[in-house]
């Protein structure tokens, strides 16, 4: 399984992203531009769980007076984080919390999750659903993307080519469960579905990247 938790890999993790999920900005794209402005237009809290630099700096640019928690369990990539919003002048915008989401205690209610990327390195998925939608407002929505064993063989050869460590990304082909805890795309909507998510909606499949609407 990845080590998220070393300094030497959060100070790569963006380069390591854009070789190794090609469409990587697309996804983003399509999620701040395409899909939020319509979907979600009244947000005041965000909860980001499992975050990166893009999706806190895209939320800034969308929805600047909104509160933004990010939850992640690598101090690395926290540390990582808020050095690069030091460096935008933003690094009030975001509040901090270092915890794995299924174990994360949370009192508070969100108006919108973002979860990207991050489900299928989690053991516990249901319970890390679960978390997310008691952390969501009545109405609230959850973005959530996972990466799935579907087109692994075109995934594996754009990632090389896009400069993908290519010992990593074989290991990965041959084997994704034991490089991740990844599932299918059916059994990720089986268990947000037993859960009570009530609008299940992938918005998009690039490559082995699913993407969802999930409404609770
Ligand atoms: C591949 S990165 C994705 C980061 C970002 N969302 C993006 O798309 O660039 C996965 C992140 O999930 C975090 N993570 C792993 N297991 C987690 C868990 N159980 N709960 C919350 N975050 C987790 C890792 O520490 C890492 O920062």
């Amino acid at each position: 399984m990845k080590d998220f938790n070393s300094d030497e890999y959060a100070a790569m993790y963006m380069k390591d992203m854009e070789a190794k999920i090609p469409g990587y900005s697309l996804m983003f794209d399509l999620i701040f531009h395409g899909v939020l402005p319509v979907e979600a237009k009244e947000v005041h809290s965000i909860l980001s769980v499992g975050g990166g630099l893009v999706e806190v700096m895209k939320s800034h640019n969308a929805y600047e007076d909104a509160s933004f928690t990010l939850v992640d369990p690598s101090e690395s990539m926290i540390g990582k984080i808020q050095e690069e919003l030091e460096e935008y002048n933003i690094s009030e915008y975001a509040e901090f919390k270092c915890s794995s989401f299924e174990t994360y205690e949370n009192k508070r209610c969100f108006d919108l999750c973002l979860s990207l990327l991050v489900i299928h390195f989690v053991g516990d998925k249901e319970q890390f659903l679960r978390n997310i939608y008691n952390s969501l407002e009545a109405d609230g929505l959850c973005v959530l993307s996972a990466f799935s064993d579907y087109h692994l063989d075109w995934w594996e050869t754009y990632a090389i080519h896009n400069g993908a460590n290519a010992e990593q990304v074989g290991n990965t082909r041959k084997n994704p469960q034991s490089t991740m805890a990844c599932t299918s795309a059916d059994e990720i909507e089986m268990i947000a579905n037993n859960i009570g998510f009530h609008g299940i909606e992938k918005i998009a499949q690039i490559l082995s990247v699913d993407v969802w609407l999930l409404k609770k």
